[in-house]
């Protein structure tokens, strides 16, 4: 048996392999605690119920249970950014100032990911500084060139780069594996106006989907070509063998790789070697098309960072006797992305204290105060008694489900059970460890728990709250006690029932929602 839910089917293996109970995955880290292979191997669906919001699934043959956002097991998979359905196209060179980059990284990081790259102006000229731009986008790539390197007029070049020629459009470094993916260069000194050493920005994203409209017999070759690449030098001899055209599996442009002086021969029938020169060819007519080409001159202060596996760099010829001096480095695309998606992980907060602030603001269930106010009262008293952050957290939105669920609480008023405490744990679950979730998900388990376990708890009840005991299925019998005692979070979720219980005071002092915004981003999981 599979699950269905609207179009999607799903195997049981993927199910049980995505189950985010304690028992299968850390609370801490969200990390799974099995390997694929500890799965039974005769694995099937047993049951599944669908309630509209959430799907419980139970396991044959050993019986386990495991709960699923509907909304989650719906979402589409993640796009991989770093192909072409990542980027945008034709933006133009994004521009920031060396201040407003320190205040907030998220624009550059943003423009070098999808755009391909970011200059940023009125960097310091002090010696070494490019090593503290990349460490605003990460980490420093250090390699047999040293931490960074030298740009400028040498004597015995051993690199076209430190003569005063042209260097045409082209990716650094394509003799590497893996090659570095970001590259920065920091002028400190620049020529004078009118000798030269002007820079340029070619998208070889962009020359590679038009090569692949125009051409498409072109595109496949240089897709298929291995080319391979090499620098020696007596120290050292690095080589790496890549087509021109990276792409994914699924056949999307991944990564461009174009540097003539560093590729060796290829060795191949003859026929291949034709038609890879009248691909190579093809494509570095497009690349030298000047609509493609971005031009701009570099002044001391200016740092331009790019995606060296997608942006090809090139420079104008300069009278050799000028003094340009720029310093350059290496960094990698995979901290960027991790960078920015930490910068943008507030959000969740964001969202929520907007919840707090619009629905939130509505009636609690009869009582004496809204929503928002029970809910940060209940944060309160779970501060005050010393709780963990994931249990104040807990305590701080375990009714968010009131106010985000399919059913709303006018209608467990009216006597329709909303499932509030699992439609908010399973909507709370896309952000927040079971540590904070299961809580949430048990509070109301906790009172029908409590009352079957305290003879005087019932008596201190709201009467609100006996009210909706009733709809939500009255005091557990011994079975479910049992079952109730037995959940890894059962404390937590009596500790958070009790403070829920005593939230209902207009008096009481209550600190409001940013106070509780540090608790909430400690916690958050992803
Ligand atoms: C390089 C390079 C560009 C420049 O050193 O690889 O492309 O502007 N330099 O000198
Ligand atoms: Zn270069
Ligand atoms: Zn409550």
């Amino acid at each position: 048996m599979t699950v269905s839910v609207d179009h999607l089917t799903l195997p049981a293996v993927w199910l049980r392999d995505n189950c985010r109970c304690p028992e299968c995955a850390d609370p801490r880290s969200g990390q799974k605690l099995f390997g694929i292979a500890d799965l039974p191997a005769d694995l099937a669906v047993a049951a599944a119920h669908d309630d509209g919001t959430t799907v419980t699934v139970t396991f044959a043959p050993d019986g386990h249970v495991s709960t699923f956002a509907r909304d989650w097991l719906l979402a589409p998979a993640a796009p991989d950014e770093r192909t072409e359905d990542g980027k945008e196209f034709g933006a133009g060179l994004t521009t920031l100032s060396w201040p407003d980059f320190r205040a907030d990284r998220t624009a550059a990081l943003d423009a070098l990911l999808r755009r391909g790259g970011v200059l940023l102006r009125g960097v310091p000229t002090a010696d070494r500084t490019v090593l503290d731009v990349a460490r605003g986008f990460g980490y420093v790539r250090e390699t047999n060139y040293g931490t960074l390197f030298e740009v400028r007029v040498e004597e015995n070049p051993t690199n076209l780069a430190f003569t005063g020629r042209e260097i045409a459009p082209h990716t650094d470094n394509p003799y590497r594996d893996p090659v570095p993916t970001v590259q920065l260069l920091h002028c400190l000194v620049a020529a004078p106006e009118g000798t030269g050493g002007d820079s340029g920005l070619v998208d070889g994203f962009a020359a590679a989907a038009l090569l692949r409209a125009e051409d498409p017999a072109a595109f496949a070759v240089l897709a298929g070509t291995p080319v391979t690449f090499r620098y020696a030098d007596p120290d050292t001899d690095l080589s790496a063998s890549r087509p021109l055209i990276g792409l994914d599996p699924r056949g999307r442009i991944r990564e461009v790789r174009f540097n003539n002086r560093s590729a060796r021969p290829l060795r191949a029938p003859h026929a291949e070697l034709v038609a890879f020169y009248a691909a190579y060819r093809t494509f570095a007519g497009i690349i030298a098309r000047p609509d493609l080409r971005l031009d701009f001159r570099l002044v001391p202060g200016d740092c331009l960072v790019f995606d060296n596996t997608r942006m090809l760099h090139a420079r104008t010829a300069f009278t050799e006797s000028a003094a340009r001096h720029l310093q350059g480095c290496y960094a990698d695309l995979d901290a960027v992305a991790s960078d920015l998606a930490v910068l943008r992980r507030r959000t969740p907060v964001d969202t929520l204290a907007d919840l707090f602030a619009g629905a939130g603001a509505a009636d609690y269930l009869g009582e004496d105060v809204t929503q928002a106010v029970h809910m940060l009262q209940a944060a309160t008293l779970a501060e005050a008694a010393g709780a963990p952050d994931t249990l104040v957290a807990a305590a701080l939105l375990h009714d968010v489900g009131h106010l985000t669920g399919a059913v709303s609480g006018a209608d467990l008023m009216a006597g329709t059970d909303n499932r509030h405490s699992h439609a908010g744990a399973d909507w709370l679950g896309r952000w927040f460890p079971v540590a904070v979730t299961d809580p949430v998900r048990l509070h109301v388990a906790a009172k029908r728990y409590l009352c079957a376990v305290e003879p005087d708890y019932l008596g201190r009840l709201s009467a609100a709250s006996v009210y909706t005991l009733g709809v939500q299925g009255g005091p557990m019998g011994p079975g479910e006690v049992a079952d109730f005692a037995a959940e890894p979070y059962a404390a937590e979720a009596v500790a958070l029932r009790r403070w829920d219980d005593a939230a209902k005071d207009p008096a009481a002092p209550t600190r409001d929602f940013a106070h509780f915004r540090p608790v909430l981003e400690r916690v958050l999981r992803f």
